[in-house]
């Protein structure tokens, strides 16, 4: 089974537009969500005009705040004061990577954590950690909601997600074990790293290397959940997974493009309304 995050994407974005025609009725604005973009990278000029999309489609207002790489941090750090203190702005996202002149942890412990819709923040973090309510990072959100879709239950399931990043290894790798699985995080210095992967019946793969994982990592009848947003040979999108020498041994596997990645734009509009919601008492 391929796991459509497009189309479970649609489906939910759908859902959200409704709940934005019953905001627009019931209160005085909108929700809105600011994300800002320092610096020239071009995948995260891409990913941000994606996310300008995913507002204006479900009918969220949005703003971008776009700066050269000249933009200071103290500049940075009193934009993001400003926009705490703005009472229509719900949902604050700096973009990341950040220019090397700007410190990240500085950055994004600046931001109100009531506002902090990637979930970056200490107190999220932290929050997440003990399994208290918090904000939850989209891309890892965006996965559960993926396995939700298929009714797969993780409760006794051995998964093995390879990569410790803040932004999605360690923050899955929490989310699953609160759901009851046993959990590996594999990374670079892993050893035997095939044979951790093979015990896998679920594969997370978030190492950032296009194409890494063969049948060879891959349990028959494995689910395998592919983050990699990567460039083969040809210069086509791929991911960590080598999809098509995997694809007939396992149960379920996310392509990409249009596996996990659009699901991580609908988890951020999610986030936005949550926000919005208890920034409105709710
Ligand atoms: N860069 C890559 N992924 C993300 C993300 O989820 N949020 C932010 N802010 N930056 C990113």
């Amino acid at each position: 089974m391929i796991i459509s995050g497009k189309e479970i994407s649609m489906k939910i974005k759908e859902q959200l537009k409704e709940e934005v025609a019953a905001i627009k009725e019931n209160y005085s604005r909108l929700p809105k969500l600011v994300v800002i973009l320092v610096g020239d990278n071009q995948a995260s000029k891409t990913y941000v005009r994606n996310k300008e999309r995913g507002c204006a489609y479900i009918g969220i207002e949005s703003e971008v705040l776009k700066h050269d790489d000249t933009f200071s941090e103290a500049e940075l750090l009193a934009e993001i004061s400003r926009l705490n203190n703005d009472d229509s702005v719900d949902g604050i996202l700096v973009q990341l990577p950040l220019p090397q002149h700007i410190e990240e942890e500085k950055v994004l412990k600046a931001i109100d954590p009531n506002k902090d819709v990637d979930g970056f923040h200490p107190q999220n973090a932290a929050r997440l950690f003990l399994g208290q309510q918090s904000f939850v990072p989209c891309t890892p959100k965006g996965m559960l909601v993926l396995l939700d879709e298929i009714n797969y239950d993780l409760k006794g399931k051995e998964v093995v997600v390879v990569g410790r990043s803040n932004i999605v290894g360690k923050p899955i790798s929490l989310l699953c074990l609160q759901k009851d699985a046993t959990v590996t995080i594999a990374h670079s210095k892993t050893k035997d790293l095939k044979k951790i992967c093979s015990r896998a019946d679920v594969l997370i793969a978030a190492i950032g290397k296009p194409k890494f994982f063969n049948h060879e990592y891959i349990k028959d009848g494995a689910v395998v959940l592919d983050v990699g947003i990567n460039r083969d040979e040809n210069n086509k999108l791929c991911g960590d997974v080598d999809f098509e020498d995997v694809k007939d041994r396992v149960m379920a596997i996310t392509p990409v493009p249009g596996g996990v990645g659009p699901m991580t734009i609908t988890m951020l509009m999610q986030n936005t309304l949550e926000a919005f919601y208890k920034r409105n008492g709710e």
